[in-house]
């Protein structure tokens, strides 16, 4: 006997929800209703099964465009085309979809759109940790229920995955190898037999066309609970890399920090562009241990400087200079953040960045300023 789909409760559409003007941080759903509506009305190619879009549509939400009626898509995710190709593609075969790669280099990020322009939520989560139980992925109980009646459908608690099988959408694990490899077998049953047995109740929920699953893992974690090779088999891999240039990373910076900014009631940047340039020049050089001329090697340091933390320095270094500067982007809004960054091991990490000013920073054209503003906040 199967369980039917109708018994499992429904998520409430981020649709659905009100206030969504309220709320910290929307889903991507949410932030980006108007967009996904748009494209949902203008694509005319086929959808797989339950789908919103049709691949390509998923792929343009994703990467950004202009539409026949001439609406602009945003680009959520600045990298190669034939990266997110080839992750739309995989969501609409029998293979479900891991994003590897290191820190910072949005995998959560692509993993949340990608859900919201496929199935229209994002919100089908389980979040991978050393402790992530059996039940997270499959199913728990309600006790109270459970002690009253037995089991029974009413006292079952269906995991976002199982929600995921049942209403035939993308459920999202993310940091998958951090979950103890015993857990994260049972997801190989999922993803091969795409079925999800309940055996105190001799029932089964089978996954309806348009399941799939979307997964990410963190290359640093690598070691920890590795995949399984049973497992790894039913996922695609697509590496999420680095941003390729320090022009496309800067880009990336700033549009994540003028859509972080309205958030949070910040202005646009309007002259901070000097000051992104150089947190990033600044990351990548320590990240690569190489100046951007390629002429002074340097020690890299113990964090991971990823293009998230350029844009988290960004972002706080813009509500400094709005609530105590004139507004504008300074040196001296960026440096105390680059310092935190940067400087994680108190005594092996302050020894390379006091190197890295006094010999790259210090001599550099143009950086006087952040010199300064540096020296000041190291002190
Ligand atoms: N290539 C990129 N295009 C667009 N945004 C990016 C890109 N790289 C990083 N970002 C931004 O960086 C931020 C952090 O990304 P995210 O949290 O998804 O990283 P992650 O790969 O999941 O990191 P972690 O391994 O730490 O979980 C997001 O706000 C995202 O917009
Ligand atoms: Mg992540």
């Amino acid at each position: 006997m199967s369980v039917s789909v109708e018994s499992v409760e429904p998520t409430t559409a981020a649709s659905e929800r009100d206030e969504t003007g309220q709320v910290l941080r929307p889903h991507a759903e949410q932030a980006f209703a108007a967009e996904l509506t748009a494209l949902a009305e203008q694509d005319d190619r086929p959808r797989p099964a339950r789908w919103k879009l049709s691949p390509w549509a998923v792929a343009t939400y994703l990467l950004g465009g202009t539409l026949p009626d001439g609406t602009v898509i945003t680009p959520k995710y600045v990298g190669p085309r034939r990266i997110v190709e080839v992750a739309v593609t995989t969501l609409a075969t029998d293979r479900a979809l891991l994003l590897l790669g290191v820190p910072g280099t949005a995998k959560t990020w692509v993993s949340e759109h990608l859900a919201a322009a496929v199935s229209g939520d994002s919100t089908l989560l389980v979040q991978g940790t050393a402790g992530t139980p059996e039940e997270a992925i499959r199913y728990g109980w309600n006790y109270a229920r459970l002690l009253a009646h037995g089991p029974s459908r009413d006292a079952l608690v269906p995991s976002p995955v199982m929600r995921a099988m049942a209403e035939g959408m993308t459920a999202r694990v993310e940091e998958l190898t951090r979950i103890p490899a015993d857990v994260q077998d049972t997801l190989i049953t999922i993803l091969s037999e795409k079925t999800l047995p309940v055996p105190e109740l001799g029932e089964e929920v089978q996954a309806v066309r348009g399941f799939n699953l979307i997964a990410t893992a963190n290359d640093r974690d690598r070691g920890v609970n590795d995949l399984s090779s049973a497992l790894r088999r039913r996922f695609n891999t697509v590496v999420l890399p680095l941003p390729e240039s320090a022009d496309a990373e800067v880009d990336i910076v700033t549009r994540r920090v003028e859509q972080l900014g309205r958030s949070l009631e910040l202005p646009a940047t309007p002259d901070g562009i000097d000051e992104i340039r150089r947190v990033v020049t600044v990351f990548r050089e320590l990240r690569d241990g190489v100046t951007a001329d390629g002429r002074t090697k340097l020690k890299s340091p113990s964090g991971t400087l990823s293009t998230a933390e350029a844009i988290s320095v960004v972002t706080n270094g813009l509500a400094l200079a709005t609530h105590f500067g004139d507004g504008v982007l300074r040196p001296g809004d960026i440096a105390a953040g680059i310092l935190g960054a940067v400087v994680r091991d108190p005594a092996a990490d302050r020894m390379i960045w006091q190197e890295y000013l006094e010999t790259v920073v210090r001599e550099r054209d143009g950086w006087t300023d952040f010199y300064r503003a540096c020296r000041e906040v190291s002190a």
